[in-house]
């Protein structure tokens, strides 16, 4: 067998060669503002699980290659999109986008990068990946527009930033599965069972991300600690804190999320920090990870699936 890094190596080179293809435009500005974002990289774990798949399927086209580009396009516009929102100031270690270039400049080359992915999937030629695609970024939409309603509120249930995650960012890992599976022919069981792979992973992914939003380091994350408080925004731990703290604890958060702007937001994460939600987080996650290995079960041994297994796994291991 392979060496699995040499291969996540391997397509990760392929990949950035398919993913840089299709950013041209007649328009000088799309191509620098787009050039900006995606030669800053990120991590491509969406596009590098979406070949992984069809690696699995036993797919060796390039279509693979093309859908997994897709996918990426569809994930960096949304980022566009969603530094405007947020008021973000640093992305993939980078000012963003929209710190250079202006919030204007952002939105219509994330439009722009949106409506390639549109055309990029045009070229599977099957309606499905269109049909997938459609109801995919439709439901992160409404994913996006449900945590704008939800910010401000300190009362927010598990349930809910469960229906919040699960819309903005689960739904993008679920629709690599797919599309993937349909390109390579899949069963519907293997196209079933990469889906609640990609769900439970992307699901784990998100609580990761929201750990690291008080746990890690600008340099590390490549975005500010603090963010989603600063932005009001209501994600696990604090929803932990809410509900098992003690009364002066509940107080200090409900404050900051009542006026984050006025805040002082190193105080509360270094609360966070120092109270056992990150760790309550954190087993959150590695329960969505084992389900999604588990979702695994039905593939016989091989490589890729290896590789699917390990990355599910590094995935928790960015918490320090
Ligand atoms: C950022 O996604 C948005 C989330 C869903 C947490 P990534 O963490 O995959 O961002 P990049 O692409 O690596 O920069
Ligand atoms: C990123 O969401 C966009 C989507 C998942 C659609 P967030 O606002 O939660 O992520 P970061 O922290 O900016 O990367
Ligand atoms: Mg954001
Ligand atoms: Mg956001």
């Amino acid at each position: 067998m392979k060496d699995i890094n040499q291969i996540i190596k391997e397509e990760m080179a392929a990949l950035d060669k398919v993913i840089r293809q299709d950013l041209d435009s007649r328009i000088p500005l799309i191509n620098t503002v787009g050039e900006y974002i995606i030669s800053a990289g990120g991590k491509r774990i969406r596009p590098l699980l979406t070949i992984l798949y069809g690696k699995l399927l036993n797919n060796n086209t390039e279509v693979l290659y093309k859908m997994a580009a897709m996918v990426e396009y569809i994930h960096t516009a949304t980022l566009l999109h969603d530094d405007v929102v947020d008021e973000s100031g640093l992305r993939r270690g980078r000012a963003t986008a929209n710190a250079v270039f202006g919030n204007a400049a952002s939105v219509l080359v994330g439009d722009f990068i949106y409506t390639r992915a549109f055309q990029m999937m045009v070229q599977s030629n099957a309606l499905r990946v269109l049909q997938i695609m459609a109801d995919s970024t439709n439901i992160i939409s409404e994913g996006e527009v449900l945590q704008l309603l939800n910010i401000g509120r300190s009362d927010l249930s598990e349930k809910e930033y469960f229906q919040v995650i699960e819309s903005k960012t689960a739904k993008l890992f679920e629709a690599g599965a797919r599309v993937s599976s349909i390109v390579s022919n899949s069963t519907e069981k293997q196209e079933n069972a990469l889906a609640n792979y990609a769900i439970y992973l992307g699901t784990a992914f998100q609580i990761v991300d929201d750990i690291l939003d008080y746990n890690s380091d600008a340099d590390t994350m490549g975005k500010n600690v603090g963010d989603d408080l600063l932005e009001g925004k209501v994600t696990l731990p604090l929803i932990y804190l809410l509900t098992n703290a003690n009364e002066e604890i509940k107080q200090k958060i409900v404050n900051a999320i009542d006026n984050p702007k006025d805040a002082n937001i190193a105080e509360v994460v270094a609360t966070v920090k120092n109270s056992k939600a990150l760790d309550y987080c954190k087993k959150m996650a590695e329960s969505y990870v084992k389900k999604a290995e588990f979702e695994l079960d039905i593939f016989e041994n091989n490589e890729y699936k290896e590789i699917l297994v390990h990355i599910a796994n590094e995935s928790l291991k960015r918490i320090n």
